[in-house]
């Protein structure tokens, strides 16, 4: 048990998969996964651990933002020996050719800082997706036809941002989609010697306004969670 999750050891698999939304965690172990069972519900995070296909796999919420991410990834990676953490999530789109429902997988995540921000200091530490487990995330999401781009998004600090001058830099740089977890996330895997990936659905549109409705969410959702079993396990 550590500070923030409540699990025994060998509770937890080597192979994590992150929703933000603990409540994702759970609706997407009943689904998709073998004999689930709960092994963190502490402050209400909750992680299930079941198998897929045979393979033993946790999912596990990371909460909102780096600094939530930050302290289950750490922990996670620290003290439970996970060796590899797919972050599934929400992102809003940053690229006029980047439609709702889409998937992004992030090869790269630029940041204004992260919680590791501080063990860098003067350098602009590139945080970097796994290569095996992206291009696997890529050949499954073909397999089901989901329409995917591959490269860099923007990890942010804020949902509700005030500063369009930055938003519009992204989009000038050919970032495909803002998010706020995943930059720690690589940074993290990379310190720990792990794998990391983002594998990440658009659920609005900043060029544009658009929004996905709650049903189409959930959707993608789903698509969004099959595509990261196959990429941890292909
Ligand atoms: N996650 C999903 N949509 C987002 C947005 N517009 N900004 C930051 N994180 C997001």
């Amino acid at each position: 048990m550590t500070i923030h999750i409540g699990a025994q050891p060998g509770d937890i698999a080597e192979t994590v998969l992150m929703p933000g939304d603990p409540r994702r965690a759970k609706w997407a172990a009943e689904t998709f996964l073998t004999d689930p069972v709960c092994v963190n519900e502490l402050r209400g995070m909750l992680g299930y651990t079941g198998t897929w296909k045979g393979h033993r796999v946790t999912i596990h919420g990371s909460g909102m933002g780096m600094p939530s991410l930050s302290i289950y990834a750490n922990e996670l990676l620290r003290d439970y020996g996970v060796r590899t953490l797919i972050r599934i999530g929400s992102t809003g789109a940053m690229q006029p050719h980047v439609n709702l429902r889409d998937l992004v997988v992030a090869m790269t995540c630029s940041s204004i800082s992260t919680p590791s921000s501080s063990i860098f200091r003067e350098l602009n530490f590139a945080p970097c997706a796994d290569y095996g487990l992206l291009r696997a995330a890529v050949d499954a999401a073909a397999a089901k036809g989901v329409p995917t781009h591959v490269g860099g998004i923007y990890s942010s600090d804020t949902f509700y941002d005030e500063r369009p001058d930055l938003n519009e830099q992204m989009t000038r740089h050919g970032i495909l989609s803002v998010e706020m977890e995943a930059a720690e996330l690589y940074a993290l895997a990379a310190r720990h010697g792990a794998r990391a990936l983002a594998v990440l659905t658009v659920s609005d549109h900043l060029l544009t306004g658009a929004a996905l409705d709650g049903k189409d969410r959930e959707t993608s959702f789903a698509d969004m969670v099959e595509i990261a079993l196959h990429a941890a396990f292909p």
